[in-house]
């Protein structure tokens, strides 16, 4: 959401992996942002502009020479309209150019006119990576404010194997997300999520799990910081991929799940807890794999776990799940009286295309004033967003 109608500059540069930046444009487009691609001379030795013109629909620049479209002195358009400057990927050559204030292309230029905030994704081999010049050069930029996507790990096209790969489009996606989010709504709140469902061992082979995939606790944190929240995000086992910008701590277990949330609300604005927690645990988890041969039938023993939510008190605006499968409403009310929330998402996990493991998600939002707020069917990301609307207005009312 936040990248939709922002102006994005995307400046290629001549490695192996500038195809790489194909993804990237496509998925910057399909989220609603203006990609104007700059490309430097070697740039197009590798990939043709017209493929990002066909991605982008957009003009592709390449020369501070070429007769312009429109009557603009070209860089200087590009820098004043940029929101962000994105560079990926990022030779060492650029990098070096750049941190030296050389302006003897197009790409440099508009770095240097730009007041946007400016990411590089760097691809290089392993030894140029390393090489202490590359590494001061990108140190002088960091410290002028730019942002660095650190390269990847793993075999590279000269043969050889380290670092220097560039990174997956969804860091660079999430980095530059987190850099246009940074002065919206939430910024200067810290803001807690907790997502997936815990697991709790019989023995060190067998658990008691649920279905939660993390996608509704994950979307939430990915908003969070989209809108400029510090995000801690308490993650039970799930196989999603680490949310870039936010600080993740994984847990397995309930007992786990309630000293992490602890630890991390004392300084926290905001706890969301969309995890589905685990209610009972067994009593006494097998140190050893228990054999079926002990017994013809079995009975495991479970005691309560402690409910964190009612745990947590202070200040902090307290935003609850309720997934429920009959008398959705009525049960969110409770729980929300039971837990002392500000606001209950009441999730119908009734339906295919919603609750666990789904993308999508249909909710009804209750606050403590008893307001209801009925969402259609959307997908997790915009029920992430419904919601961070919802806590932006108590944070607000509260004057937090
Ligand atoms: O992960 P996904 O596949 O995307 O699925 C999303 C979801 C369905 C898991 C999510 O949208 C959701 O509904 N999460 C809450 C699930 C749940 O455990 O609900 P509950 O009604 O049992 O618990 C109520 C609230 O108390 C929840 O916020 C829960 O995190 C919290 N709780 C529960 C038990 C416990 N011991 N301590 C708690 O704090």
């Amino acid at each position: 959401m936040v990248l939709r109608d922002k102006s994005v500059v995307l400046g290629v540069t001549g490695s192996i992996a500038a195809y790489k930046a194909a993804d990237l444009a496509s998925k910057l487009t399909q989220a609603g942002a203006a990609v104007d691609v700059v490309m430097t001379r070697a740039a197009t030795e590798f990939i043709a502009p017209l493929t990002f013109r066909s991605i982008t629909h957009r003009p592709v620049s390449s020369s501070m020479f070429n007769a312009p479209t429109e009557y603009e002195i070209e860089h200087i358009a590009l820098a004043e309209r940029a929101d962000v400057i994105a560079i990926a990927p990022a030779t060492a050559d650029i990098i070096a150019r750049l941190a030296a204030g050389i302006a003897d292309d197009l790409l440099c230029c508009t770095v240097l006119a730009t007041r946007a905030p400016v990411i590089l994704a760097p691809a290089m081999n392993v030894n140029m990576w390393e090489n202490p010049i590359t590494q001061e050069n990108l140190e002088r930029l960091r410290a002028r404010g730019f942002r660095v996507v650190e390269p990847g790990y793993g075999a590279m096209a000269c043969g050889a194997t380290g670092a220097g790969r560039l990174a997956d489009t969804e860091r660079i996606l999430g980095t530059i997300q987190q850099v246009l989010g940074s002065g919206g709504d939430l910024a200067g709140k810290c803001v807690v999520v907790t997502a997936g469902g815990t697991q709790e061992p019989i023995d060190p082979v067998r658990h008691i799990g649920n279905r939660s995939s993390g996608k509704m606790g994950y979307a939430l944190a990915e908003a969070a910081r989209d809108r400029g929240a510090e995000v801690t995000l308490i993650s039970a086992p799930t196989s999603l991929a680490e949310p870039v910008g936010v600080e993740t701590v994984h847990v397995q277990t309930a007992l786990e799940m309630r000293q992490a949330v602890l630890d991390a609300v004392s300084t926290a604005d905001v706890l969301i807890m969309a995890a589905a927690v685990a209610d009972y645990r067994p009593a006494n988890a097998g140190k050893t794999k228990i054999k079926k041969e002990s017994a013809a039938d079995m009975t495991l023993e479970l005691v309560r776990t402690p409910d964190i939510l009612s745990e947590v008190k202070g200040g902090l605006v307290k935003v609850g799940f309720a997934a429920e499968s009959e008398d959705l409403v009525k049960n969110a009310v409770a729980k929300l009286k039971e837990k002392g929330l500000d606001l209950i998402v009441a999730n119908d996990i009734t339906a295919a295309d919603s609750g666990f493991d789904v993308d999508t998600n249909r909710v009804v939002l209750i606050d403590g004033k008893g307001n209801q707020e009925e969402l259609p069917l959307l997908p997790k990301p915009g029920v992430a967003h419904r919601i961070l609307d919802r806590v932006a207005d108590i944070l607000a009312a509260k004057k937090m």
